[in-house]
């Protein structure tokens, strides 16, 4: 039974804390479904100052929602729009500090304050993105995107 514990240490000793316990949670599984809900949760529950995680997947046309942990979000989003539309067509992670002036944010939970966005893709392949949206405006920095990013990783990785 897969077990996370509390996470301890420096910001980066806590994100390799939490790689090792996303690596084991979805280790041997291949369902994207699952392993999306699983991190989702893991994440979730995981860090502090979150109200909403989770992922979008590309259907061919737009990002439709997928497995999350938080209020019920927006269903379809196009590419280029919002925060997450943008993350998929530039291929980029996107920070965003105060999603109130990042132009053309689309507010899915009023609560949220900032949020990060990170595309994923196999190769030219758009896959959707992982999205965190915080209550605490500035919430992300650089040792969160890095973090999980890597978080990000070991989700395609699982997908074989
Ligand atoms: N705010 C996002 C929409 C998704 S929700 O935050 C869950 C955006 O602008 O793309």
């Amino acid at each position: 039974m897969f077990q996370s514990g509390a996470l301890e240490g420096s910001k980066t000793e806590q994100y390799a804390e939490l790689a090792e316990q996303a690596r084991g949670l979805l280790s041997g599984e291949r369902d994207r479904i699952a392993n999306a809900a699983n991190l989702s949760a893991l994440v979730f529950h995981a860090l502090p100052q979150l109200n909403w995680v989770g992922f979008y997947f590309h259907d061919g046309n737009e990002l439709v929602v997928g497995p999350f942990q938080g209020h019920p979000a927006c269903v379809r989003i196009a590419l280029g729009r919002g925060v997450c539309g943008t993350a998929a067509v530039t291929r980029q992670t996107q920070r965003v500090a105060d999603v109130d002036a990042f132009p053309g944010h689309i507010p899915c939970d009023s609560a949220s304050r900032s949020e990060l966005v990170m595309p994923l893709y196999r190769g030219d392949e758009l896959i959707g993105v992982f999205d965190l949206d915080s209550p605490v405006r500035d919430r992300f920095d650089a040792d969160d995107q890095l973090g999980l990013e890597a978080i990000a990783a070991i989700f395609m990785d699982s997908l074989g």
